[in-house]
């Protein structure tokens, strides 16, 4: 048994990295799931919530009842990034325990679990491409392969001036408006080739580019038109019996 394993592992197609179509893709991740001390990221990194965010992080941690407040772990690492700007140092995190008095280690699970918290500096923009099966069905292959060939970028990297990132993320829950992707806060939906690109050079100079979908759409209602509610509802007593 140990014969054929050390075998199937040393054979040519594992060594050279090609893939039997029997077995599944190796899972990769863009991030490490682990922390390693940077200059930028380590425990001697200033952090402290703002005298506003205090009194925000206050407010939601009243939301919870006594014995629940560590619920509030979520918000309150999610206030922390946005405070720092778009990314999570790990002293936020002590922080966060510290407040909710929680072992470091249950804040770590949390951030780690979440895509949402980034445990590194990202760029200014975060572009996060969904390649699930509905948007890789629409083309979220494609719209990886414009913003590799415009930014140069692969997923985990930041182009040199700082300015994307870019991560490939798991279902956003857009999936009708496939495909999609979202930069810091904002959904860009029913993609085509020059939307990527369009959106990418506005913020490249400094403007905003209208979220939503780019198809026309309003939002996620039938791409053909109005398939039901097409006419005014029908008053009371409609299909009723005239016995009853
Ligand atoms: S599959 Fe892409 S948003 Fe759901």
């Amino acid at each position: 048994m140990l014969t054929r394993l050390a075998r199937a592992l040393t054979s040519p197609s594992v060594r050279e990295g090609v893939r039997g179509v029997h077995r599944t893709a190796p899972a990769a991740s863009d991030a490490l799931f682990v922390h390693r001390d940077t200059a930028q990221n380590n425990p001697d990194t200033p952090f402290e919530f703002t005298a506003e965010n205090k009194k925000r992080a206050e407010a939601i941690m009243s939301i919870y009842p006594d014995g629940h407040k560590k619920a509030a772990v979520i918000p309150l690492l999610d206030l922390a990034q946005r405070q720092v700007g778009n990314w999570l140092p790990i002293t936020a995190m002590h922080t966060v325990a510290k407040m909710l008095d929680m072992p470091r280690m249950r804040v770590y699970e949390v951030a780690t679990f979440y895509t949402m918290y980034m445990r590194n500096p990202v760029g200014k923009y975060h572009v996060q491409v969904c390649t699930t099966t509905p948007c890789w069905l629409r083309g979220s292959d494609q719209v990886m392969a414009v913003i590799k060939d415009k930014l140069g970028l692969i997923p985990g990297h930041t182009t040199p001036d700082g300015l994307f990132t870019l991560s490939e993320v798991e279902c956003l829950g857009a999936c009708v408006n496939a495909p999609m992707m979202q930069i810091n806060d904002d959904y860009y939906e029913d993609l085509g080739d020059s939307d990527v690109s369009e959106i990418l050079d506005s913020l490249a100079a400094g403007r905003t580019p209208k979220a939503g979908p780019r198809s026309g759409r309003f939002a996620a209602e039938p791409a053909g038109g109005l398939t039901t509610l097409t006419g005014p509802p029908p008053g009371p007593g409609f299909r009723v019996r005239d016995d009853l």
